[in-house]
């Protein structure tokens, strides 16, 4: 081994090396060349071991050509390095891409049930007339529900609703939202505009216009001086913003324990507009709720003097409004749960 070879040997190496490096196609293949060039066990290493057979004089001139072949070599490699890392990160900046002009999954969205949207349209017209909503019990006693409300028991009025009953004695299911007028009465000191809207059951059998679980909402106004002419002012107010301005409304003569008078407030019928249709029963109006002057008694019960305060009271069907409203024929559709008819109330 003389000193000419040894520098030809070196000179081959940086050759092959440097035309690897250039040739690499990726990052891996770069690191696996710069080990097997430049490693502690690489190639110029193993090249470098020849030195020990050379004059010592001439031992300085190839460190000199192996330094420069090692610079070379690495700086090719980090050349390359640069260039390779740069194209990775375009692939995969490109591959990553996000389209942001492409248009949205829809989200489903689900609704409100066409019961609990009627009860806050309704709670939104009564609340522009001062009316807070209350909650009362589902289970209910049958002193509140019933005898508070001038329904003693044994009376043929009781045969009005016809009533689930629960395992403990005294309590039921409550048969409509009344009861939520007593409560309030107990808790709340007059002036008094109570909405009380609730889940009801009975004891009914099914059919296209009577469920065995509905909905209601009770309406209260308790104060000195209330009269059936305010009643009649409000409810018009009511009929206007929910079945649109201008429709006529009639007062009806109608019986509950609970009221004295009682009345029942029609609208004229949505669907002839008044001389009469299938719709309406060929009367020409169509019944909304039921309501009436809250009754001494009942004021009594509620610890109220009647002397001092009057109020008026009215109970409506949720479900039957939307009907109305809508067309709807069956009020089974309201609790079966199909989306078909869920889905349009969107
Ligand atoms: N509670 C009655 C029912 O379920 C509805 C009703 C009628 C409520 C007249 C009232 C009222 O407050 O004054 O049939």
């Amino acid at each position: 081994m003389d000193l000419a070879q040894l520098t030809q040997d070196l000179e081959d190496l940086r050759a092959d090396a440097v035309a690897g490096v250039d040739g690499a196609a990726d990052v891996a293949t770069l690191e696996a060349l710069e080990l097997d060039v430049l490693g502690r066990k690489g190639r110029l290493t193993s090249v470098l071991r020849g030195i020990g057979a050379l004059p010592v004089e001439d031992r300085p001139r190839v460190g000199a050509v192996a330094n420069a072949v090692r610079q070379a070599v690495e700086s090719a490699i980090a050349e390359r390095g640069t260039v390779l890392r740069a194209g990775a990160l375009e692939a995969r900046l490109r591959s990553e891409a996000i389209d942001v002009t492409m248009p949205g999954r829809p989200i489903r969205r689900g609704t409100l049930h066409p019961s609990i949207e009627a009860m806050s349209e309704i709670a939104a017209i009564f609340a522009q007339f001062g009316f807070v909503v209350y909650e009362s019990p589902e289970v209910e006693d049958d002193l509140t529900n019933f005898q508070k409300l001038n329904i003693p028991p044994d009376h043929p009025a009781r045969d009005l609703w016809d009533t689930l009953y629960v395992d403990i004695p005294g309590l039921l299911l409550r048969t409509h939202t009344s009861p939520g007028q007593i409560r309030v009465m107990e808790s709340t000191k007059p002036p008094i505009r109570a909405l009380l809207p609730g889940r009801c059951f009975r004891y009914e059998a099914v059919d296209a216009s009577h469920g065995f679980e509905f909905f209601q909402v009770e309406g209260l106004m308790i104060d000195e001086g209330v009269t059936l002419g305010d009643l009649r002012g409000l409810l018009d107010q009511f009929a206007h913003a929910m079945f649109g301005a201008g429709k006529k409304t009639r007062f009806r003569p109608g019986y509950y324990p609970f009221t004295e008078p009682s009345v029942a407030f029609d609208v004229e019928c949505l669907v002839c507009g008044g001389p009469g249709c299938a719709a309406c029963g060929r009367s020409g109006w169509m019944t909304i709720l039921g309501a009436g002057m809250v009754h001494p008694v009942v004021l009594q019960y509620g610890g109220l003097d009647p002397e001092r305060y009057q109020g008026f009271a009215f109970g409506m069907g949720p479900e039957r409004i939307k009907m109305l409203r809508h067309g709807i024929t069956d009020l089974r559709l309201f609790l079966e749960n199909d989306l078909r008819f869920l889905e349009q109330f969107r």
